[in-house]
């Protein structure tokens, strides 16, 4: 059975993009898969984290993905931090990525901007840390968004450049698994910036704790254009807000895009983001009910990450042990 792998950073609440893009398939294929499930707090702190902010976010996003369906009893589910193993890893693909890959990825120089010198090397070497992640368990499907695509590339180059290197074939190539109708949910105030966790206005994501006032505001707010909405998709293609209100309206319904446009065809945005609002509510309610009593029982939930970590680590630590022998290292107390 193919085991799975997929990560979400606890630096703020989860969002719309993330179940759309991740959990929500997260969710779908943990009925026919081993799925390891992470928080990966080492990454958050990647990008200047206040402490007990992170440990409460942490604990949030675990309650969250347990109220949107992981199921912690039959999955791992479990902070990436408790588990050494990830860094340990990590150190030994620093040493086989080549500067000039991690030079060319994108999310790198998006994130640190026009101050490239000021940012952390951790942000740097993000992206070994995230092939450590997911080829410490030997896992080879890896369902997330679309912005996660070349880190994924980069971590099949570290595992080839491993195997080679030391004449083995030790690390297998792993799979993104990519939706592609919500592969880039958009922000709410800007049809070309993807929604996310760390964008200053909270009116640009829905965030799954959101009560049903909260999403209905947030939806009437969201930027539009002052055309009625056409009757194809391509039609959409120069009106990103539109676009991306239809890709939500059709993915939270279980519709297509031409479905959800021959109904709306010729209507104005008042009448279709009353009914998107109530779509979104219907679904992200509940979830953000849920995750507010698993909260109510933190200690509950600590332990459940805590159960998480030990049978993470049980598949870890002797991959990551076979790895450290590979390259030479003496075998461990
Ligand atoms: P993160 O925390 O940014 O996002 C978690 C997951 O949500 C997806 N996602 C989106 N999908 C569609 N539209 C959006 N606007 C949107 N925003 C986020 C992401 O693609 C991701 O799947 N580096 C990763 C975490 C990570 C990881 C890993 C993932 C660390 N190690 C190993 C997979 C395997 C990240 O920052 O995700």
């Amino acid at each position: 059975m193919a085991r799975i792998f997929s990560g979400i950073q606890p630096t703020g609440i989860a969002h719309l993009g993330n179940y759309l893009g991740a959990i929500q398939n997260w969710v779908k294929l943990q009925a026919q898969h081993e799925c390891v499930f992470c928080l990966v707090d080492l990454h958050a702190i990647t990008v200047a984290q206040d402490p007990a902010a992170l440990r409460a976010q942490t604990l949030q996003n675990a309650a969250i993905l347990i109220a949107c369906g992981i199921n912690p009893e039959t999955q791992i589910l479990f902070h990436q931090s408790a588990v050494p193993a990830h860094a340990r890893l990590a150190w030994i693909f620093n040493c086989v990525a080549r500067v000039g890959w991690l030079n060319r990825m994108t999310q790198f120089k998006d994130k640190a901007g026009k101050d490239r010198e000021a940012v952390s090397t951790g942000l740097y070497v993000y992206p070994n840390l995230m092939a450590a992640d997911i080829h410490a368990y030997h896992a080879t499907l890896v369902p997330v968004g679309d912005d996660q695509r070349q880190h994924l590339e980069l971590a099949n180059d570290i595992a080839e450049k491993f195997n080679h290197d030391y004449a083995v074939s030790f690390f297998p190539r792993i799979e993104p698994l990519i939706l592609a109708e919500t592969a880039r949910v958009m922000s709410l105030r800007d049809g070309t910036k993807k929604m996310s966790k760390s964008d200053p206005s909270a009116q640009s994501r829905i965030e799954l704790t959101d009560d049903a006032d909260t999403i209905a505001l947030k939806i009437r707010r969201a930027k539009t254009d002052a055309e009625p909405l056409p009757d194809h998709v391509a039609a959409l293609q120069a009106r990103p807000e539109a676009a991306n209100l239809v890709g939500m309206y059709a993915a939270i319904t279980g519709q297509t895009m031409p479905a959800v446009l021959q109904q709306f065809a010729g209507a104005g945005f008042g009448p279709f983001k009353e009914k998107l609002a109530e779509a979104l509510i219907a679904h992200i309610a509940p979830i953000s009910k849920a995750t507010h009593e698993l909260l109510a029982e933190p200690v509950y939930l600590e332990s459940i990450l805590q159960a998480g970590a030990r049978r993470a680590a049980a598949i870890a630590n002797p991959i990551v042990d076979e790895a450290e022998r590979i390259v030479g290292f003496l075998a461990r107390a």
